[in-house]
């Protein structure tokens, strides 16, 4: 299933969700008829008739909705992209094992928390070493972003952060996309390893991510459906 580039047009994404709705049509009718149930459990069949690009897990700890607000621009940024993504947004602690198995694209977004992700995350991460051992999340798709107060234009400790949930995404055997320096934003919200925003002001007081920071995050969103699809395919 093809998805338009994120410098596509208005004209393009009206043709994408009028398509998205006759095979939703399709599906609906086919399920009425119980086609489903003739042949068998198959829901990725299903999920491909309903014209859904992808599955996408986002999965992120926010104390103070500054990683939250990322996680709903990077959202936003996926629906340009890619208009019949299936998006779930879960909390770390909530997000349960069958949420990682069932989703394409895997999605992780923390604080940076004393140079390090948030434990909350790292307690998912830790959770989902049982998958580890079956392979469960062989071949999906991983992408990263962060949020830290400050100093300093990568902050404390998001670059590491990033990069150690990179080296989680990969040692699953995962396939990791990061944020290019041509997208859109990568001056104000982007890394190499994926989104960043920084929410302390210059004196390390407290702010908010900047508006300029969730707009990379969108345009990050935008390219990890696209990618996504184009690896998945
Ligand atoms: C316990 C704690 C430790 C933190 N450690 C760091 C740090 O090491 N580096 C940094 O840049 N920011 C640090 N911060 C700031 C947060 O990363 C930053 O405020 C973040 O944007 C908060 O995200 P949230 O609003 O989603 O909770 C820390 C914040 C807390 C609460």
């Amino acid at each position: 299933m093809r998805c338009i580039s994120i410098q596509g047009t208005a004209r393009y994404e009206s043709i994408i969700a009028k398509r998205g709705r006759k095979l939703a049509l399709i599906a609906r009718f086919l399920k009425c008829v119980g086609f489903f149930s003739l042949i068998g459990n198959n829901s990725s069949l299903e999920h491909a008739l309903q014209g859904n690009c992808v599955n996408v897990l986002i999965a992120y700890h926010s104390d103070y909705s500054n990683t939250k607000k990322m996680a709903d621009a990077i959202a936003a940024g996926m629906k340009v992209s890619c208009s019949t993504a299936n998006i779930t947004l879960r909390t770390a602690l909530e997000t349960a094992m069958d949420d990682l198995v069932s989703a394409d694209v895997i999605v992780f977004g923390t604080p940076v928390h004393m140079g390090s992700m948030a434990w909350q995350l790292k307690q998912l991460v830790d959770r989902a070493g049982k998958l580890w051992m079956e392979g469960a999340l062989e071949g999906k798709v991983g992408a990263v972003f962060a949020t830290g107060g400050g100093f300093g234009g990568g902050g404390g400790g998001v670059e590491t952060t990033m990069v150690s949930l990179h080296s989680n995404f990969l040692e699953h055997g995962m396939m990791v996309v990061g944020f290019p320096k041509s997208l859109p934003g990568y001056a104000d919200g982007g890394l190499q390893w994926g989104a960043y925003g920084r929410s302390g002001d210059h004196q390390g007081m407290p702010a908010t991510v900047s508006e300029a920071a969730l707009a990379a995050a969108r345009s990050y969103g935008a390219h990890v459906a696209e990618m996504a699809v184009k690896l998945i395919d």
